[in-house]
Protein backbone atom coordinates (compact mmCIF):
# COMPACT_ATOMS: atom_id res chain seq x y z
CA UNK A 1 0.00 0.00 0.00
CA UNK A 2 1.56 3.35 -1.03
CA UNK A 3 2.14 6.07 1.62
CA UNK A 4 0.01 8.30 -0.44
CA UNK A 5 -2.94 5.41 -1.69
CA UNK A 6 -5.73 6.28 0.76
CA UNK A 7 -6.75 3.45 2.50
CA UNK A 8 -10.67 4.51 2.62
CA UNK A 9 -12.63 2.93 0.53
CA UNK A 10 -13.95 5.14 -1.51
CA UNK A 11 -10.89 7.53 -2.78
CA UNK A 12 -12.96 10.19 -4.44
CA UNK A 13 -14.61 10.96 -1.22
CA UNK A 14 -10.98 10.86 0.86
CA UNK A 15 -9.29 13.18 -1.68
CA UNK A 16 -11.70 16.03 -2.21
CA UNK A 17 -11.39 19.00 -0.07
CA UNK A 18 -15.11 19.43 1.78
CA UNK A 19 -17.55 21.98 0.12
CA UNK A 20 -17.58 23.82 3.68
CA UNK A 21 -13.91 24.69 4.07
CA UNK A 22 -12.62 28.11 1.80
CA UNK A 23 -10.00 27.21 -0.22
CA UNK A 24 -8.24 30.94 0.43
CA UNK A 25 -7.98 30.16 4.07
CA UNK A 26 -7.18 27.09 5.04
CA UNK A 27 -3.82 26.87 7.19
CA UNK A 28 -0.78 26.52 5.63
CA UNK A 29 1.39 24.42 8.07
CA UNK A 30 -0.47 21.78 10.36
CA UNK A 31 0.90 20.45 13.66
CA UNK A 32 -0.76 17.71 15.08
CA UNK A 33 0.03 15.85 18.31
CA UNK A 34 -1.14 12.33 17.34
CA UNK A 35 -2.09 11.36 21.02
CA UNK A 36 -4.71 8.40 22.18
CA UNK A 37 -2.81 5.72 20.74
CA UNK A 38 -2.76 2.91 23.93
CA UNK A 39 -6.29 4.35 24.92
CA UNK A 40 -7.62 3.18 21.11
CA UNK A 41 -6.07 -0.11 21.72
CA UNK A 42 -7.22 -0.59 25.38
CA UNK A 43 -10.85 0.36 24.18
CA UNK A 44 -10.66 -3.32 21.82
CA UNK A 45 -8.81 -5.62 24.42
CA UNK A 46 -5.22 -5.24 22.38
CA UNK A 47 -1.81 -4.43 23.63
CA UNK A 48 -1.08 -0.58 23.63
CA UNK A 49 1.49 -1.30 20.33
CA UNK A 50 -2.07 -2.17 18.37
CA UNK A 51 -2.88 1.19 18.68
CA UNK A 52 0.44 2.41 17.42
CA UNK A 53 0.21 0.35 14.25
CA UNK A 54 -3.57 1.86 13.73
CA UNK A 55 -1.76 5.37 14.31
CA UNK A 56 0.15 4.93 11.33
CA UNK A 57 -2.44 4.72 9.14
CA UNK A 58 -4.53 7.62 10.63
CA UNK A 59 -0.73 9.44 9.74
CA UNK A 60 -0.56 8.00 6.36
CA UNK A 61 -4.16 9.24 5.35
CA UNK A 62 -4.02 13.19 7.27
CA UNK A 63 -0.58 13.23 5.49
CA UNK A 64 -3.05 12.53 1.83
CA UNK A 65 -5.65 14.27 2.95
CA UNK A 66 -3.75 17.46 3.76
CA UNK A 67 -1.56 17.16 0.37
CA UNK A 68 -4.71 16.74 -1.57
CA UNK A 69 -6.39 19.73 0.32
CA UNK A 70 -3.66 22.44 -0.70
CA UNK A 71 -1.64 22.57 2.96
CA UNK A 72 1.85 22.92 1.95
CA UNK A 73 3.27 21.44 5.47
CA UNK A 74 2.64 18.81 7.84
CA UNK A 75 4.06 18.30 11.21
CA UNK A 76 3.62 15.28 13.09
CA UNK A 77 4.85 14.78 16.67
CA UNK A 78 5.68 10.79 16.65
CA UNK A 79 7.78 10.36 19.73
CA UNK A 80 9.06 12.76 22.35
CA UNK A 81 12.20 13.24 24.50
CA UNK A 82 10.13 11.99 27.31
CA UNK A 83 8.86 8.91 25.79
CA UNK A 84 11.76 6.91 26.50
CA UNK A 85 10.00 6.86 30.46
CA UNK A 86 8.01 4.27 28.70
CA UNK A 87 8.27 0.19 28.95
CA UNK A 88 11.21 -0.62 26.93
CA UNK A 89 9.14 -3.40 25.30
CA UNK A 90 6.61 -0.22 23.86
CA UNK A 91 10.17 2.13 22.77
CA UNK A 92 11.80 -0.87 20.85
CA UNK A 93 8.41 -1.62 19.04
CA UNK A 94 7.97 1.99 18.08
CA UNK A 95 11.55 2.67 16.89
CA UNK A 96 10.81 -0.95 14.56
CA UNK A 97 7.42 0.44 13.79
CA UNK A 98 9.53 3.95 12.69
CA UNK A 99 12.08 1.77 10.42
CA UNK A 100 9.52 -1.03 9.15
CA UNK A 101 7.06 1.77 8.13
CA UNK A 102 9.98 4.23 6.47
CA UNK A 103 11.43 1.55 4.51
CA UNK A 104 8.50 0.34 3.18
CA UNK A 105 7.10 3.78 2.57
CA UNK A 106 10.21 5.72 1.41
CA UNK A 107 9.54 4.80 -2.92
CA UNK A 108 6.53 6.64 -2.51
CA UNK A 109 6.79 9.42 -0.79
CA UNK A 110 9.70 10.36 -3.02
CA UNK A 111 6.98 9.41 -6.14
CA UNK A 112 4.63 11.80 -4.26
CA UNK A 113 6.86 14.29 -4.07
CA UNK A 114 7.15 14.41 -0.54
CA UNK A 115 9.16 16.37 1.40
CA UNK A 116 10.15 14.66 4.23
CA UNK A 117 12.27 15.99 7.69
CA UNK A 118 12.99 14.00 11.06
CA UNK A 119 13.21 16.62 13.67
CA UNK A 120 14.80 16.05 16.65
CA UNK A 121 18.09 14.58 18.33
CA UNK A 122 18.61 11.96 16.43
CA UNK A 123 21.40 10.88 17.34
CA UNK A 124 19.91 8.77 20.23
CA UNK A 125 17.98 6.74 17.22
CA UNK A 126 19.18 3.16 16.59
CA UNK A 127 21.88 3.25 14.09
CA UNK A 128 19.83 1.05 11.09
CA UNK A 129 16.77 4.54 11.86
CA UNK A 130 19.44 6.68 11.90
CA UNK A 131 20.31 5.47 8.27
CA UNK A 132 16.81 5.52 6.42
CA UNK A 133 16.13 8.75 7.82
CA UNK A 134 19.15 10.28 6.46
CA UNK A 135 18.50 8.26 2.80
CA UNK A 136 15.22 9.09 2.83
CA UNK A 137 15.80 13.14 3.90
CA UNK A 138 18.21 12.99 0.82
CA UNK A 139 16.03 11.17 -1.33
CA UNK A 140 13.07 13.70 -0.68
CA UNK A 141 15.22 16.63 -0.37
CA UNK A 142 14.22 18.25 -3.77
CA UNK A 143 10.19 17.09 -3.58
CA UNK A 144 8.19 19.76 -4.70
CA UNK A 145 4.98 18.85 -2.60
CA UNK A 146 4.04 18.58 0.88
CA UNK A 147 6.17 19.06 3.38
CA UNK A 148 6.26 16.30 5.90
CA UNK A 149 8.26 16.96 9.20
CA UNK A 150 8.36 13.91 11.92
CA UNK A 151 9.08 14.75 15.28
CA UNK A 152 10.93 11.84 16.50
CA UNK A 153 12.64 12.11 19.67
CA UNK A 154 11.82 16.15 19.85
CA UNK A 155 11.58 18.19 22.91
CA UNK A 156 10.90 21.48 22.66
CA UNK A 157 13.34 22.51 25.88
CA UNK A 158 15.99 19.93 24.46
CA UNK A 159 15.92 22.17 21.56
CA UNK A 160 15.51 25.96 22.61
CA UNK A 161 18.22 24.82 25.00
CA UNK A 162 20.69 23.72 21.29
CA UNK A 163 19.99 26.33 20.15
CA UNK A 164 20.71 28.79 22.76
CA UNK A 165 24.15 26.59 22.85
CA UNK A 166 25.09 27.27 19.54
CA UNK A 167 24.63 31.06 19.59
CA UNK A 168 26.78 30.93 22.74
CA UNK A 169 29.46 29.27 21.38
CA UNK A 170 29.23 30.75 17.64
CA UNK A 171 29.42 34.13 20.01
CA UNK A 172 32.57 32.75 21.50
CA UNK A 173 34.21 32.02 18.85
CA UNK A 174 33.82 35.89 17.69
CA UNK A 175 31.26 34.67 14.63
CA UNK A 176 28.21 36.88 16.33
CA UNK A 177 27.91 39.66 18.23
CA UNK A 178 25.59 38.24 21.06
CA UNK A 179 24.06 42.08 20.93
CA UNK A 180 22.82 41.36 17.72
CA UNK A 181 20.92 37.67 18.76
CA UNK A 182 17.05 38.21 17.33
CA UNK A 183 14.46 35.83 17.05
CA UNK A 184 15.37 35.48 13.29
CA UNK A 185 19.05 34.57 14.23
CA UNK A 186 17.40 32.12 16.95
CA UNK A 187 14.75 30.42 14.48
CA UNK A 188 17.96 29.62 12.41
CA UNK A 189 19.08 27.36 15.08
CA UNK A 190 16.20 25.37 15.31
CA UNK A 191 15.54 22.17 13.86
CA UNK A 192 12.69 23.86 12.03
CA UNK A 193 15.16 26.07 10.30
CA UNK A 194 13.65 27.31 7.20
CA UNK A 195 9.89 26.48 8.01
CA UNK A 196 6.97 28.44 8.87
CA UNK A 197 5.33 28.31 12.48
CA UNK A 198 2.62 26.18 12.42
CA UNK A 199 -1.00 27.97 11.88
CA UNK A 200 -2.91 25.19 13.38
CA UNK A 201 -2.31 22.74 16.30
CA UNK A 202 -4.27 19.85 16.44
CA UNK A 203 -3.58 17.60 19.50
CA UNK A 204 -6.19 13.96 19.27
CA UNK A 205 -7.90 11.90 22.60
CA UNK A 206 -8.78 15.27 24.45
CA UNK A 207 -5.75 16.09 26.62
CA UNK A 208 -5.15 20.01 26.56
CA UNK A 209 -1.87 20.44 27.03
CA UNK A 210 1.31 20.74 24.01
CA UNK A 211 3.48 17.88 26.11
CA UNK A 212 6.78 19.84 25.08
CA UNK A 213 5.75 20.48 21.60
CA UNK A 214 7.03 22.97 19.33
CA UNK A 215 7.76 25.56 22.42
CA UNK A 216 8.70 27.90 19.92
CA UNK A 217 7.01 27.60 17.11
CA UNK A 218 3.37 27.39 18.30
CA UNK A 219 3.47 30.95 19.71
CA UNK A 220 0.75 32.12 17.68
CA UNK A 221 -1.08 28.55 16.18
CA UNK A 222 -4.72 28.53 16.75
CA UNK A 223 -5.21 25.38 19.24
CA UNK A 224 -8.01 22.79 18.08
CA UNK A 225 -8.71 19.50 20.70
CA UNK A 226 -10.30 16.71 19.57
CA UNK A 227 -11.59 14.03 21.74
CA UNK A 228 -11.07 11.22 18.69
CA UNK A 229 -8.65 9.42 19.55
CA UNK A 230 -5.49 9.21 17.30
CA UNK A 231 -5.88 5.83 14.99
CA UNK A 232 -9.65 7.46 14.54
CA UNK A 233 -8.40 10.50 13.29
CA UNK A 234 -10.19 10.77 9.54
CA UNK A 235 -11.52 13.33 7.03
CA UNK A 236 -14.38 13.99 8.94
CA UNK A 237 -12.15 14.88 12.08
CA UNK A 238 -9.30 16.82 10.17
CA UNK A 239 -12.40 18.79 8.59
CA UNK A 240 -13.96 19.30 11.69
CA UNK A 241 -10.29 21.26 12.81
CA UNK A 242 -10.18 23.24 9.36
CA UNK A 243 -13.34 24.70 10.38
CA UNK A 244 -12.78 25.03 13.48
CA UNK A 245 -9.68 27.22 12.36
CA UNK A 246 -11.45 29.14 9.88
CA UNK A 247 -14.06 30.18 12.52
CA UNK A 248 -11.25 31.71 14.52
CA UNK A 249 -9.93 35.75 14.19
CA UNK A 250 -6.00 35.79 14.30
CA UNK A 251 -5.19 38.54 16.11
CA UNK A 252 -1.70 38.11 16.81
CA UNK A 253 -1.79 41.11 19.57
CA UNK A 254 -3.27 43.63 17.30
CA UNK A 255 -7.25 44.20 16.81
CA UNK A 256 -9.05 42.74 14.44
CA UNK A 257 -9.36 43.98 11.23
CA UNK A 258 -12.59 43.54 10.51
CA UNK A 259 -14.38 45.17 14.40
CA UNK A 260 -16.30 48.09 13.69
CA UNK A 261 -14.90 49.70 16.60
C1 LIG B 1 0.57 8.66 21.25
O1 LIG B 1 -0.28 7.72 21.83
C2 LIG B 1 1.78 8.01 20.62
C3 LIG B 1 3.04 8.27 21.31
C4 LIG B 1 3.20 9.05 22.33
C5 LIG B 1 4.21 7.57 20.80
P1 LIG B 1 -0.07 7.24 23.33
O2 LIG B 1 0.80 6.02 23.31
O3 LIG B 1 0.41 8.33 24.17
O4 LIG B 1 -1.52 6.81 23.72
P2 LIG B 1 -2.26 7.07 25.12
O5 LIG B 1 -2.13 8.52 25.43
O6 LIG B 1 -1.55 6.22 26.11
O7 LIG B 1 -3.67 6.63 24.89
C1 LIG C 1 2.75 13.47 23.32
O1 LIG C 1 1.96 12.45 23.78
C2 LIG C 1 3.89 12.91 22.50
C3 LIG C 1 3.54 12.33 21.22
C4 LIG C 1 2.36 12.33 20.69
C5 LIG C 1 4.64 11.75 20.49
P1 LIG C 1 2.18 11.84 25.26
O2 LIG C 1 1.16 10.77 25.45
O3 LIG C 1 3.60 11.43 25.42
O4 LIG C 1 1.91 13.09 26.18
P2 LIG C 1 1.46 13.18 27.70
O5 LIG C 1 2.34 12.27 28.49
O6 LIG C 1 0.03 12.73 27.75
O7 LIG C 1 1.59 14.62 28.04
MG1 LIG D 1 -0.52 9.77 25.27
Amino acid sequence: MSLLSATNTNQQKVCTRPQGLDPLRLPAHVAVIMDGNGRWAKARGLPRVMGHRAGVEALKTTLRLCSDWGISALTAYAFSTENWSRPGDEVNFLMTLFESVLQRELDSLEREQVQIKFLGDLKALPKQLQKLIADATERTNKNVGIRFNVCTNYGGRHELVLAAKKLAQRSCQGEIDPALIDEKMFEKELFTAGEIDPDLLIRTSGERRISNFLLWQLAYAEIHVTDVLWPDFDSVALTNALVDYQSRTRRFGGLDPMATN
